[in-house]
């Protein structure tokens, strides 16, 4: 059994992990955009190259003859390299480029939730034309100055800007706007929620999906949720699959919503959806909407996920593409998890420590530790990149004893490094319960 892997970083190395771990004991060839020294360990073979040189991706496909491929990241998904993979004979999971939409295109997930009447949207309009006007008035008389503003392409998680954060005026707002429309012809702007956030993530074969643990991410760059938005610094997962602040009919509607839109992908596209969906919802004071949905792993969600995956990933890969996926095949320790993204200490304003080692401690049985942005020298030094060095994840049975786990071991990392201890603590939860429940009241 052989596995094309196109991806790098802590993510990539949690799916080589999950597919290190299967009884068919694949042999993963790597392709990706930087060594990874986790992923290196479990790899056959490790081909560094600009994974949007489809060309290259193809050559060594073709010489390497996989069972099936996996993408990790959405620019090559969106850039149809599943197409691509699939013309030449490699069942790949990843949707195909029309499929991908869902997360390349926040206009067409709109639309095709809209057209496919299932409410989850805030109120929003996709507008195409530079003519202020019309957006003005929707932004001041419809969404009564709060609002949100995406651009309707993928742009590495820097297209969203959030009235009150990143805009200060209507007229900021539409200048920006008209800036998405000149870029990538389209814009969507649309009601600024208030509540909390969690992302759902499920394997999806068609009309079939099959929901993982939910999780919460933390993108501010630091305590309190205060700072820059960054990749995400870190996230957690409780023991019953679900989230403190969420209810059981929370937890329902966004599995429903994520089971509707994969329906609604196949009537759309006339072909099924094969790959991760990863609903980006948001618990509000009436219920739940989505806040955008992504056609892969979450970085960091997989770090969380993955290592809870008691089942066999191989046979989850084969089912989503022979679409004999069952709920039988797909099993989770009932285990909670915390992850916390270890990052230089300038992350994410400057890239000062480039280059400075960074060591790490030994990794304990209820612990993970996942390489992300990280070179390894030949004599195994580890030198820091510029980005999220390394997610670390702790395992237990609460929230907060995995919380523990994981501060631990990121207190024993050496380097110029920091993380944000607050992630999974009882105060911060309980904040977060609390929010919820006050708006809910
Ligand atoms: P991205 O993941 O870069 O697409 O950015 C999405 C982030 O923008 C989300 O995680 C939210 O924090 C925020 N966001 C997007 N849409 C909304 C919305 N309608 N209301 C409130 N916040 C939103
Ligand atoms: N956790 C955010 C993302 O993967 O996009």
């Amino acid at each position: 059994m052989k596995v094309l892997l196109i991806t790098s970083s802590a993510r990539g190395h949690a799916i080589a992990d999950a597919l290190a771990r299967s009884q068919h004991n694949p042999e993963i060839i790597s392709v990706s955009t930087s060594h990874n020294p986790g992923i290196i360990k479990l790899a056959s073979q490790q081909h560094v190259i600009d994974i949007m040189d489809f060309d290259r991706v193809l050559e060594i496909a073709k010489k390497s003859k996989p069972d099936f491929a996996i993408i990790g990241p959405e620019d090559p998904m969106g850039a149809g390299l599943t197409n691509i993979l699939e013309e030449a004979g490699v069942p790949t999971v990843a949707p195909r480029k029309e499929l991908a939409r869902i997360e390349a295109s926040k206009g067409f997930t709109r639309e095709l939730l809209e057209k496919h009447g299932i409410d989850a949207s805030p109120k929003f309009k996709v507008f195409s034309s530079t003519e202020g006007r019309l957006m003005n008035t929707f932004i001041d008389q419809d969404l009564e100055g709060n609002f949100v503003i995406k651009y309707d392409a993928l742009k590495g998680g820097k297209g969203v800007k959030v009235s009150g954060e990143h805009i200060h005026s209507t007229e900021e707002g539409v200048a920006y706007a008209k800036e998405c429309i000149e870029e990538c012809g389209k814009v969507v702007i649309e009601e600024k929620l208030i509540g909390q956030e969690f992302s759902l993530l499920s394997f999806v074969t068609g009309t079939k999906c099959i929901d993982m643990p939910a999780v919460q991410d933390h993108k501010r760059a630091f305590e309190g949720d205060t700072g820059p938005n960054t990749g995400g610094m870190g996230t957690y997962s409780a023991a019953d699959h679900s989230l403190p602040f969420l209810t059981q009919a929370d937890i329902d509607r966004a599995s429903e919503i994520n089971q509707l839109t994969a329906q609604a992908l196949l009537k759309e596209c006339g072909a099924p959806f094969v790959g991760i969906l990863y609903g980006g919802f948001i618990a509000v004071k009436d219920g739940v909407r989505l806040i955008e949905y992504n056609a892969r792993f979450g970085d960091p969600e997989a770090l969380n996920i993955l290592p809870l995956l008691s089942s066999d990933f191989v046979e989850i890969c084969q089912g989503m593409l022979n679409g004999e996926l069952t709920k039988s095949m797909v099993s989770f320790d009932s285990k909670a998890t915390v992850c916390m993204y270890i990052t230089p200490k300038g992350y994410p304003e400057n890239k000062d420590q480039r280059g400075e080692t960074v060591s790490f401690p030994e990794v304990p049985e209820n612990a993970r530790i996942f390489y992300g942005d990280i070179s390894e020298e030949k004599d195994g030094t580890l030198k820091l990149g510029g980005s999220r060095t390394a997610g670390l994840v702790g395992i237990g049975d609460t929230i907060s004893q995995a919380q523990q786990v994981a501060q631990k071991l990121c207190e024993q990392v050496k380097g110029p490094v920091r993380f944000r201890s607050d992630i999974g603590t009882s105060p911060v939860i309980e904040k977060r319960v609390q929010m919820l429940s006050e708006l809910r009241s």
